[in-house]
């Protein structure tokens, strides 16, 4: 059970005193009637919570799939660059969220935003094995020697060691590259490239374990996750 106030504050991303304003004003609902008691018990779990008429997700961590446009930063906030937590839609906004792992400003695709840091953890971590899977587009065509370099555990420009990778090529032209990494260093994936000689001109994350970016999704849109999608990050999506 958590009061009425703090739900409310956390929920709508604002102070408990404007949290306690909006309740005097007669603008929260639990389960149909208005309420005026800030000190309201609430079970998050079965209670239904309506703020200025809207139902209100009301569960403990928000698990939210979004899929990134290119030009949003990977970040909580910034004072100059649209971020991933602005796409939210009002009704998955919610103080604390943050994106589990990062994506470069100009890389799109599947992006998970929480407020469970020990999940966010678990997801990042290298030793939880979790495969994130990439689309990338090269800018030349990609022999088996450099992907097997790749796939070995290739050792970047400056002497960082990759673990090794799952790489294959996707088309004809040798161009268009699936790349499965279970690590996140910065740029990984461009150096990783960059180490063989190569470049890449777009990047795309296609997969987070054994979860799909949903296609029906256009770019900034985001939903939440459903429970079985939640379990399918920690499964293995295959080669
Ligand atoms: N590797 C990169 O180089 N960039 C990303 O955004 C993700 C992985």
């Amino acid at each position: 059970m958590d009061r009425l106030d703090k739900t409310v504050a956390k929920q709508m991303n604002i102070s408990r005193s404007a949290a306690r304003q909006m309740i005097r004003k007669g603008a929260v609902e639990v389960n149909g009637e208005k309420v005026f008691a800030a000190d309201l018990q609430l079970d998050i779990n079965n209670d239904e919570l309506k703020i200025g008429g809207k139902v209100i997700v009301m569960r403990k961590y928000l698990y939210i799939m979004l899929n990134k446009p290119s030009g949003v930063l990977s970040a909580a906030k910034d004072p100059d660059c649209p971020t991933v937590i602005d796409l939210m839609p009002p009704e998955l906004s919610r103080r604390g969220l943050f994106p589990a792992g990062r994506l470069d400003k100009d890389t799109t695709g599947l992006l998970v935003i929480t407020d469970d840091g020990d999940f966010a953890h678990r997801l990042i971590s290298p030793s939880h094995h979790v495969y994130k899977t990439y689309e990338a587009t090269l800018e030349s065509e990609i022999g088996e020697e450099e992907l097997d370099r790749i796939r070995a555990g290739i050792t970047l420009g400056d002497g960082t060691e990759c673990l090794p990778a799952r790489v294959s090529v996707m088309d004809e032209s040798s161009k268009l590259v699936r790349v499965q990494i279970r690590e996140g260093k910065y740029h990984q994936v461009k150096r990783m490239f960059a180490a063989v000689g190569n470049s890449v001109e777009k990047l795309h994350r296609s997969a987070i374990g054994a979860l799909k970016l949903d296609s029906s999704l256009s770019y900034g849109e985001a939903r939440l996750l459903t429970d079985s999608e939640l379990q399918s990050i920690f499964e293995d999506i295959g080669e």
